[in-house]
């Protein structure tokens, strides 16, 4: 949540570039943007309420003078979006500026303090009390790195924080705990930001800065030192194999259309997991007294289908609990026999996150299934499976959530081999037949795209919209509510076949449409008597079916169709991109940005 860049360049405006880049970050938050530069000892600023491109025409956010520049696109949490709470944030001078991502819990505490001491506040912001106190620390003979960690242990709360000063021209200074900050160096430019794609363009060289730690960047590089000591700290430039061109729309009008195009190529990558790492993870797994898959969102949905795949392949039944919850759920019965297989594609979310702290109170294991190296979760797990969807941009997860899906039914399967509860060479057919879902799956986009563009100028004005499935497929269709309602505002809900006549059969009358996730599989038969009910009751029934399956066509009002052939363990891979393909459309027939839904942001690092 937030996008944050920073660059320190040697010669020509930085601005443009800053520009570019808070547009490549704008899925992080997009209520209002701002940029300030340094030129002639003086700091320029814009900043407005507003998406990047609004502000832009409004404001023209290139022609800004400076070589050195620093840049936020907002999700607002203390204050509304305006132009006064638009980031950066400066001192009573004008010649501090700081933008931040994250909370300062104890802002209102440190702003009265600073208050009384004469400080003038400009915003409803908890990040504007960093400047005036960086102001404070300076005016005693502080260096900005010198300030920056006094300030970091008055505040509370989780940051990312990029500042810089016009009494320290051409240095920017960084810190975090609890939100992302990755570096970034190409020549004598380096680069700071909340996320790689910002800087992508310009380099695939990062180096990675951890909590609690400060770095000083400059035309020369970065040093990087520990906040507790100031002792510096040697990390290395790690080489990142994502590309510039993925984080492009590459013709389509959206990102999220692209990426549901992408999912295919991330499956195919992300089966070429090197194969101990699968064991790795399935040895800690076997180990272990307790499993559970903690996960938020869509990352959940991931989980339901995990816990279905491990079940039926392998024998082993994890639980699966919302990390928002966990602590509240698990009642401090963890210790270190236990296991958690956290997921999470942006590997920041801070309700999985502090779960997983909580957890490591107890020593219990932790394995991360995450799609960013160097994320947060990566330096909490014991083990990390990264995933191999490149780049997501659109805010509402499509190629993370099937390679989340690809990774847990290969370790599903490596666990399978290690419990033999399930015959190797049905395994070994199993894996054959996940191998093929890359070329199944573009099949089903291109079988299932006009049919979805079709079925949204027919149900775009519908307020309410049932998604039922039973077994793996109720992750299929809670997955099939959530885009549904994310991008195009419907309200939608997923509950389980079986349990819709136990209350939500209540909501419908004639021409309520309810979509039914049915694949022939053992549920298959239950879900047909569930169809009759709806239909009794004169609903519209959209149904996600196996091609040929007439008996399921005949009581269908519209149809989306699957190839045969699908292992009921995998099938919520092929059976819910129809489902993504049906917001993208509904979103798109009622005016939205798909890639940008209304108080959505990427990463979630609120609790
Ligand atoms: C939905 C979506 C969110 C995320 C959730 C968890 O499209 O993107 O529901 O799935 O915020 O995010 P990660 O996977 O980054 O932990």
């Amino acid at each position: 949540m937030c996008g944050i860049i920073g660059v320190v360049q040697k010669r020509g405006q930085v601005a443009p570039f800053l520009h570019q880049a808070l547009k490549r970050l704008e899925y992080r938050g997009y209520d209002s943007v701002g940029v300030t530069t340094i030129a002639e000892d003086q700091l320029h600023m814009k900043k407005d309420k507003g998406k990047i491109e609004e502000v832009h025409m409004k404001l023209n956010l290139d022609e800004m003078p400076g070589s050195i520049g620093i840049g936020h696109t907002r999700w607002a949490t203390h204050g509304i979006p305006s132009m006064y709470n638009s980031h950066p944030h400066f001192d009573c001078n004008n010649e501090i500026a700081v933008v931040h991502n994250g909370v300062i819990d104890n802002f209102l505490e440190l702003r009265k303090e600073l208050a009384s001491k004469g400080h003038k506040f400009g915003s409803e912001t908890d990040t504007e009390v960093i400047p005036h106190m960086i102001e404070d620390y300076m005016a005693d003979g502080m260096n900005l790195t010198e300030a920056i960690t006094e300030v970091t242990k008055r505040i509370e709360g989780t940051y990312a924080i990029v500042a810089m000063t016009t009494k320290e021209y051409g240095k920017i200074v960084c810190t975090r705990d609890g939100n992302p900050l990755v570096l970034g160096r190409k020549e004598d430019t380096t680069y700071v930001s909340s996320d790689i794609p910002a800087f992508l363009p310009m380099t695939s060289d990062m180096i990675l800065l951890l909590d609690g730690e400060i770095a000083a960047l400059d035309t020369e590089g970065v040093v990087i030192r520990k906040l507790s000591d100031g002792t510096v700290v040697d990390r290395e430039t790690i080489e990142i194999s994502w590309t510039a061109d993925q984080a492009q729309k590459g013709g389509f009008p959206h990102f999220m259309l692209k990426e549901i195009h992408e999912q295919p190529d991330a499956i195919r990558n992300t089966l070429r997991l090197k194969p101990e790492i699968l064991q790795d993870a399935a040895q800690l797994i076997l180990e272990s007294r307790n499993v559970y898959f903690l996960a938020m969102g869509t990352s959940g949905h991931a989980a339901i289908a995990g816990k279905h795949m491990f079940a039926s392949l392998a024998g082993i039944l994890p639980r699966f609990e919302l990390a928002s919850e966990f602590p509240d759920t698990v009642y401090g019965a963890l210790s270190e026999n236990d296991c958690i297989v956290a997921i999470t594609q942006s590997g920041e979310t801070t309700d999985t996150i502090s779960s997983l702290k909580y957890a490591k109170g107890f020593d219990t294991k932790v394995i991360a299934i995450t799609n960013v190296v160097g994320s947060s979760v990566t330096r909490i797990a014991d083990h990390t499976i990264i995933t191999q969807a490149g780049p997501e941009i659109g805010v509402a997860a499509t190629k993370t959530f099937m390679v989340q899906l690809t990774s847990l039914a290969q370790l599903a399967l490596v666990l399978g081999e290690l419990t033999g509860s399930v015959d190797k060479r049905i395994l070994k057919e199993k894996r054959k037949r996940l191998e093929k879902l890359p070329e199944i799956i573009s099949e089903v986009i291109s079988r299932n795209e006009e049919q979805a563009r079709r079925l949204a100028g027919l149900l775009h004005d519908k307020p309410s919209l049932l998604f039922l499935g039973r077994g793996i497929s109720q992750a299929t269709s809670e997955e099939g509510a959530l885009k549904l309602k994310e991008i195009a505002y419907n309200h939608a809900e997923a509950y389980s076949a079986g349990q819709s006549k136990h209350g939500p059969i209540a909501l419908v009358h004639d021409g309520y449409p309810v979509i039914f996730v049915a694949p022939r599989d053992e549920t298959r038969n239950r879900i047909i008597g569930n169809i009759m009910e709806m239909k009794a009751r004169g609903a519209s029934i959209i149904s996600v079916i196996e091609r040929g399956d007439e008996e399921l066509e005949s009581l269908s009002d519209h149809l989306f169709t699957i190839p045969s052939g699908i292992d009921s363990e995998f099938s919520v891979m092929p059976y819910v991109v129809p489902l993504q393909l049906f917001s993208y459309y509904m979103a798109r027939r009622k005016g939205y940005d798909p890639d940008k839904p209304r108080n959505l942001a990427k990463s979630v690092t609120v609790l």
